[in-house]
Parts: structure tokens; C-alpha cells; sequence
């Protein structure tokens, strides 16, 4: 997979996607990260990247211009047709899409992804008309910028690509898959502080413990997300 992140910050992604499991997942060619600094792609000679909200009003809006430029070069310069068959233009935003388990999944199943994050008072409405399939966003509340909410967005992906973590089964019981959180989890000592490991998890056998965890992972989605039982 290829992700192209647009940004005017590209220093703040280094200590997320060049720490642990991301790291990893691009030294193996499981995916190619690249950061395109927006300010780049300016015509105008001071680099700037905003300007004044037509109508008035507070704050800054980011032009349209620097980014469709950006876009442009990275699709010509991004040739190769595994890239162009599956590939999604996305713009981080309050006002798109809210994340969830099941869309970082699809989003997987791309071969290129162009993430925009946004600034200040947000992006030009027609950068979200014109260049962008999707907005997507974290939650609903808002950010002062698209840099956190791409990061979030990028870790959620490729986690789930093939062979980015050592045991792909931990991602078949994690909590959101088939609607439920995870059962609890415990590791050494079996006694801290007095409080005991349930005992089943200590006996070796493992079609108690398998009926354990699923028993537990109804009961922890009953008492703390009973809306995602719902229909089931
Ligand atoms: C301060 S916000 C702009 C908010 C905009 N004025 C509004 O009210 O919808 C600046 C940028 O941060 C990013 N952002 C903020 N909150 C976000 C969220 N919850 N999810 C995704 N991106 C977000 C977007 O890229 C956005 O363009």
C-alpha cells in the first residue's frame, strides 16, 4: 500500500510512523509512507498556503490551488497501475465519515491513499467538492488540524494489512470485530497485589478458556457498549 499524507507540518508525523509497529510495517515494504509538505506546491513566492474567508469572517481558510497541485504530482508521478486501480483522495475533517473498525478496514483494501489534513479554519469548500472522495473524521469534536486525525486514520490501516503484526489472529478477537469488545485480558503474576487470575485462564484447557472469553466479551459489550449489540 501506498499513502501519500498532505500536509503543512510534515515534521509532526516522524515520532508516530517512524516509532514501533509502522516502522516495522514500512522497513518490510508492507507499506510506503510519503509526507508532502503543501507548501511546496505554492505559486505564490512566500509559500503561503491560506488566505481571508471570502464573505468575512474569523480565521483563515486553506486555498484550494496548493492542494490540487499536490494531488496532481502525486498522480503523475504515481504511474504504476496497482496505484491507480484502487486509490481514494481523503480529506480529514469534522464534518466527514466517522472512523470506525469497519471503515479501516475497507480503507485496507486500497492500494493508494491520499490523506489531506486540513488547518485553521478549514480547507476550500471546493477542494472538498472537486478533489476529495471522502472527509473523513475522528470524532465529533474538533482539532486544529488534519495532522493528528491522519495519523490515527494511517495506524488504524495498516494495522489490519497483511503480515503487519506478528499474529494476524489477534486481530480476528480484538474488540469492534463481529460487533463485540475483547474479552479481558491478564498476564504474569496469576497473584498481584492479592487479586487472582480468573482461574480457567490457568488451566490449560482450551475450550473452557475459549468459552470463557466469549461469555466475557458478551458481558464487557452488554455493560459498556450495549448499542453495538444491537441487531444481534
Ligand atoms: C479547526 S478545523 C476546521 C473546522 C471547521 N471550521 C468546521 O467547523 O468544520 C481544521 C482542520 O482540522 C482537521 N480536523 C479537525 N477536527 C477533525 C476531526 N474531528 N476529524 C478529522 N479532521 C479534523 C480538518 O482537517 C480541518 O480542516
Amino acid at each position: 500500500m501506498l499513502i501519500d499524507v498532505l500536509t503543512i507540518f510534515p515534521k509532526s508525523f516522524s515520532p508516530v510512523i517512524n516509532e514501533s509497529i509502522l516502522k516495522r510495517a514500512q522497513k518490510s515494504g508492507k507499506v510506503k509512507i510519503r509526507i508532502n509538505d503543501i507548501r511546496d506546491f505554492t505559486l505564490d513566492k512566500h509559500r503561503k498556503v491560506d488566505d481571508r474567508p471570502f464573505g468575512g469572517g474569523p480565521g483563515m481558510v486553506m486555498c484550494a490551488q496548493p492542494m490540487f497541485s499536490a494531488v496532481q504530482h502525486i498522480l503523475r508521478s504515481t504511474k504504476h497501475k496497482a496505484h491507480s486501480t484502487k486509490r481514494k483522495v481523503i480529506l480529514l475533517s469534522p464534518q466527514g465519515q466517522t472512523l470506525t473498525q469497519k471503515l479501516a478496514k475497507k480503507l485496507s483494501g486500497y492500494k493508494h491513499l491520499i490523506l489531506i489534513c486540513g488547518h485553521y479554519e478549514g480547507v476550500d469548500e471546493r477542494v472538498k467538492r472537486y478533489l476529495v472522495d471522502d472527509e473523513i473524521s475522528i470524532g465529533d469534536y474538533v482539532l486544529t488540524g488534519g495532522e493528528l486525525p491522519a495519523m490515527v486514520l494511517i495506524d488504524s490501516i495498516v494495522r489490519l494489512l497483511p503480515g503487519v503484526l506478528g499474529r494476524s489472529e489477534s486481530l480476528n478477537e480484538e474488540s469492534f470485530k463481529n460487533r463485540l469488545l475483547e474479552y479481558p485480558q491478564y498476564t504474569r503474576p496469576a497473584v498481584f497485589k492479592g487479586k487472582k487470575v480468573p482461574q480457567v485462564l490457568l488451566t490449560g484447557n482450551h475450550k473452557l478458556i475459549a468459552q470463557w472469553r466469549k461469555f466475557k466479551a458478551l458481558e464487557q459489550t452488554k455493560l459498556k457498549r450495549a448499542d453495538l449489540l444491537k441487531n444481534k
